[in-house]
């Protein structure tokens, strides 16, 4: 696996493989490696001939007040389970200006109004801060395919949209979610649980289980929010937000089932924010 710290050396490289009619896809993460970011370079690999992993900690997407300082930083651990997994290039800049020149002033792109719903209501700027950091990341690369992951739902929901405009020809691809044998949606937050956390933890994606058995049942919506919120707060989630909404994040009449719905949820155990969604086919 090719290990690149600089914009320029990286280009070099791709210039090469590009020659060669490779097809190029990127998976951005921001380290932590777990099964979940392991799922999608596997896609990635499926689809393309030659596979970049990005690992870039993101100092626009996270709030005055969140957990920039302390996300955990483990290069040497996630280098080798990529080297394993076959990963050609993994781009790891050497320093947030390598994305984000000093000198250049930071264009944000804007996520709109879906950005401001769900996770955007309590993390003002966030995803204006992720599509930033993915249109700067599909700048450099100009990879063929890019991968995400279904847990953050809204995330790929609007890098879709951002790339239909400005990266036409990018194809989106994003994994499922992969969870532990207990049902809890992976991500490097999980880190952050305390053991007791850990054994409640799972009962948040259990919860949104009994939402699509009640859904299934012929539940109205707002009925179905009621019963899952009550579930989590019993078992002692702090509910940030519970939505039904259709796969384009629009909120749809309480009884439409003529398009495919979401239930999505934001708890908090603790301090530890957790999100998930289940899909009501
Ligand atoms: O999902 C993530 O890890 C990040 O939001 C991403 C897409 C790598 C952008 O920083």
């Amino acid at each position: 696996m090719i290990f690149v710290q600089s914009k320029e050396e990286l280009d070099d490289i791709l210039k090469k493989i590009r020659k060669n009619s490779n097809i190029i896809s990127l998976v951005p993460t921001m380290g932590n490696l777990h099964a979940g970011h392991l799922s999608l370079i596997k896609i990635a690999k499926k689809n393309s001939t030659k596979v970049v992993t990005s690992i870039f900690i993101n100092p626009l997407q996270f709030g005055k007040n969140e957990d920039y300082n302390d996300y955990p930083r483990t290069i040497e651990s996630d280098k080798r389970k990529l080297e394993k997994l076959g990963c050609d290039i993994l781009f790891y800049p050497k320093s947030n200006e390598e994305i984000f020149p000093k000198k250049q002033k930071i264009k944000l792109i804007s996520s709109g109004d879906v950005g401001k719903i769900l996770c955007g209501r309590k993390r003002p700027g966030h995803f204006d801060g992720v599509l930033t950091v993915v249109y700067k990341l599909f700048s450099i690369i100009k990879p063929n395919l890019a991968v995400f992951g279904a847990k953050d739902y809204q995330q790929q929901f609007l890098i879709r949209k951002m790339s239909i405009n400005l990266f036409p020809d990018l194809k989106i691809i994003t994994g499922k979610i992969i969870r532990d044998r207990l049902g809890l949606a992976l991500s490097s937050r999980n880190n952050y649980l305390s053991y007791k956390e850990k054994q409640i933890a799972p009962f948040f994606f259990k919860s949104l289980q009994s939402g699509y058995e009640l859904y299934k049942t012929g539940k109205n919506f707002p009925y179905i929010i009621e019963k899952v919120k009550n579930l989590l707060i019993s078992e002692g989630f702090d509910v940030d937000y519970l939505e039904i909404r259709n796969t384009e994040l629009k909120l749809t009449n309480f009884q439409n089932r003529d398009l495919k719905n979401i239930l999505l949820g934001s708890v908090k155990l603790g301090e530890t924010r957790l999100i998930d969604n289940i899909e009501f086919n």
